[in-house]
């Protein structure tokens, strides 16, 4: 009997190569770069399993022409880049994966919110560019974090991971709730977990937006991109920040306004910001956000450890794998699909 065709828009880690291989017969996209969509129009008719990453647009019309699709299981928590309700409809179920990346994304931004305010960045240029010819009272002057206020958006896995390490470093921590991330975040596992470690929940309080935004020195994006959470930051947030405030983005760039992101690290509305998602994404070095020297950019490497990476592509592999044996997926986004 032959294997079910799976379309696989970027090469797999072996073991997870291998794990597929044993349950379908596996058609890749072999480049480094995004899939086409006319390389997924050509191969999607004939696929009953569809691996694809965060860079691919499962759109309605990728999805129309994949009459025999069962499974749809991408390689990342977000979704943003899937028609999910195109998906629903065509009773498609679609395979994430949450809980794996939680650590490594909150360990990023954490880093992020350090090197923002400790200049990390703009230091490790200075003395590369030879700058470095004395020492100076006034150098590179940045925040305290011990002792300031991070406000997090969204309270879900990563957030709640975010708040834990800004209690080590001794921060007042408030939060806006998520209520669908929090029910989830109590729900999955995350890499720490894996090895045994447990953390209390630390001592956050919750608040609205513009509380968080007011008093926070620091507000740490942790939503998912919706329709709601489109541009949720934009000009009149950055008005109600400290001007002493710095932003930090490791969600979904379109969750900020990067026009007015723009406007206000040049006019000293906020005093900065630190991504590693943007919008476009990615940015081209021409993008105004790069002349700033107060927005420091990373290209979206949030989950980006191998043993995480690693995880995430077994865990997709098992969405792929269930939904081929007509099964449910075991870390499903529409799991509406099967009622
Ligand atoms: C995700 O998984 O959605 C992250 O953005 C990348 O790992």
């Amino acid at each position: 009997m032959s294997l079910p065709i799976v379309a696989v828009t970027r090469q797999l880690p072996a073991n997870a190569r291998d794990h597929l291989m044993a349950h379908a017969q596996v058609v890749c996209w072999e480049s480094d770069c995004p899939v086409t969509q006319e390389w997924l129009l050509d191969h999607l008719p004939d696929a009953v399993g569809l691996y694809c990453l965060l860079t691919d647009r499962i759109d309605q019309d990728v999805l129309c022409c994949a009459k025999r699709l069962r499974v749809v299981s991408t390689m990342s928590v977000g979704y943003d880049h899937i028609d999910i309700r195109t998906c629903t409809a065509q009773r498609i179920p679609v395979g994430h994966t949450p809980g794996i990346l939680t650590e490594t994304t909150a360990d990023l931004a954490f880093a992020l919110l350090m090197a923002s305010a400790r200049r990390i960045v703009e230091g490790a240029d200075y003395v590369r560019q030879g700058h470095w010819v004395e020492w100076k009272p006034n150098l590179l002057l940045g925040q305290d974090i011990c002792g300031a206020t991070l406000g997090i958006v969204g309270f879900g896995r990563i957030g709640q991971a975010m708040a834990r390490r800004a209690q080590g470093f001794r921060m007042n921590v408030l939060a806006v709730r998520s209520s669908r991330q929090d029910r989830d975040a109590l729900e999955l596992p995350c890499v720490a977990e894996i090895h045994g470690e447990v953390s209390d929940m630390p001592s956050v309080t919750f608040v609205d937006l513009p509380t968080v935004l007011m008093q926070s020195d620091f507000v740490s994006l942790h939503i998912p991109l919706t329709p709601d959470t489109h541009h949720l930051i934009g000009t009149s947030e950055f008005h109600m920040m400290k001007r002493s405030s710095i932003l930090i983005n490791t969600s979904r760039g379109a969750v900020v306004d990067s026009g007015a992101l723009y406007h206000a690290l040049q006019d000293g509305t906020i005093s900065g910001a630190a991504l590693d998602v943007t919008d476009p994404e990615p940015l081209p070095a021409s993008h105004p956000l790069l002349a700033l020297p107060n927005c420091l950019v990373i290209p979206h490497v949030g989950s980006a450890t191998t043993a995480t990476r690693s995880l995430m592509a077994d865990m997709a592999v098992e969405n792929v794998i269930a939904g081929l044996r007509g099964e449910p997926l075991p870390y499903c986004v529409n799991p509406e699909v099967y009622d």
